[in-house]
């Protein structure tokens, strides 16, 4: 209580950001200004919601999520590094990295100009994520919860010596239904079928629809996509900039029941659209430099 007491004192700002004890443990920052309102995770920087001033969310959070330090909370947008998927060589390793598991620290809160607030945290090592991942490394991500929702992951190499980093903006989106909605900005591009466990190359003819369960890593692309999303009137635009995959998953329903803290429907009602480096697009940080993946996402009606 006193660390909250603390965390607010400092990087709290009246009226715009408050630190809570979220259910189950993690602290959860709570977000609102004149444009919308947000929630974030302290554990993996995850922002949990984000819903513009008027509108109802635009980012899904899973009703059955489970709130448990060191485990992942299902929804929002996680942060997956430093690989993307199971580890290469350590089926032992957590699957999309650890920095969506582990304790982060508020380093900066700011009002801006506009009305926008914007948060930055960095990621704590400690001896256990040492073990994972050897290498020396800074991780930062800077909120911008505006009329937009703006996300940038920045990994700075400390160390002498190269690195390579898979890594992903994990975003589940709030849809009316999976059955109703298309992703714009993929078409013709090549894409690796993940579904059943392969890695079949496949090249994206029109835009993306769903009828059964969708697991793709699209490659080399820097496009700007949109989920179209007819049901609920409205347009997602998703723009990046560092990533060169765009990830698009959604479990359907018979893995669904199987994960377990989807909740009951919970699948029909959400997309990932992951902006990420993975497969033949994972990134060398040379020693000193620095890399970030960004998005901006817009909703916008249809
Ligand atoms: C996606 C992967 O990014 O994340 C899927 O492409 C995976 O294969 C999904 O099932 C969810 O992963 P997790 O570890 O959060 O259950």
């Amino acid at each position: 209580m006193i660390e909250l007491a603390a965390l607010n004192a400092r990087h709290g700002i009246p009226g715009q950001v408050t630190f809570k004890q979220g259910p189950g443990g993690p602290v959860v920052g709570e977000v609102t200004n004149a444009h919308a309102s947000a929630t974030l995770a302290l554990q993996g920087a995850q922002v949990l919601t984000w819903a513009p001033r008027g509108q109802s969310p635009a980012i899904w959070l899973s009703r059955a999520a489970r709130f448990v330090p060191g485990k992942s909370i299902r929804g929002g947008a996680p942060v997956c590094w430093p690989w993307f998927g199971p580890h290469a060589t350590d089926p032992g390793l957590p699957a999309h990295g650890y920095a969506r598991t582990v304790p982060w620290e508020v380093v900066e809160t700011r009002a801006l100009d506009d009305g926008a607030t914007e948060l930055a945290l960095a990621l704590v090592e400690n001896d256990q994520t040492r073990a994972m991942w050897r290498h020396r490394a800074r991780l930062s991500l800077r909120v911008t919860v505006g009329r937009t929702l703006k996300l940038a992951l920045a990994t700075l190499n400390a160390g002498n010596e190269d690195f390579v980093i898979g890594e992903a903006l994990h975003t589940y989106f709030a849809i009316g239904d999976i059955a109703d909605i298309r992703i714009a900005g993929l078409e013709g591009g090549e894409y690796l079928d993940k579904v059943g466990g392969g890695s079949v190359r496949r090249r994206q003819d029109g835009p993306i629809s769903f009828a059964a369960e969708t697991d793709r890593i699209y490659l080399n692309t820097e496009a700007e996509c949109a989920i179209e999303d007819a049901r609920l009137k409205r347009r997602i635009r998703i723009a990046k900039s560092g990533s060169r995959s765009t990830v698009v998953w959604n479990p359907w329903a018979a893995k669904a029941d199987k994960m377990g803290d989807l909740g009951p429907d919970g699948w029909r009602g959400m997309v990932c659209v992951e902006s990420a480096n993975a497969a033949d697009n994972v990134v060398t940080v040379k020693a000193g430099a620095s890399h970030t993946l960004a998005v901006e996402y817009r909703v916008e009606p249809l």
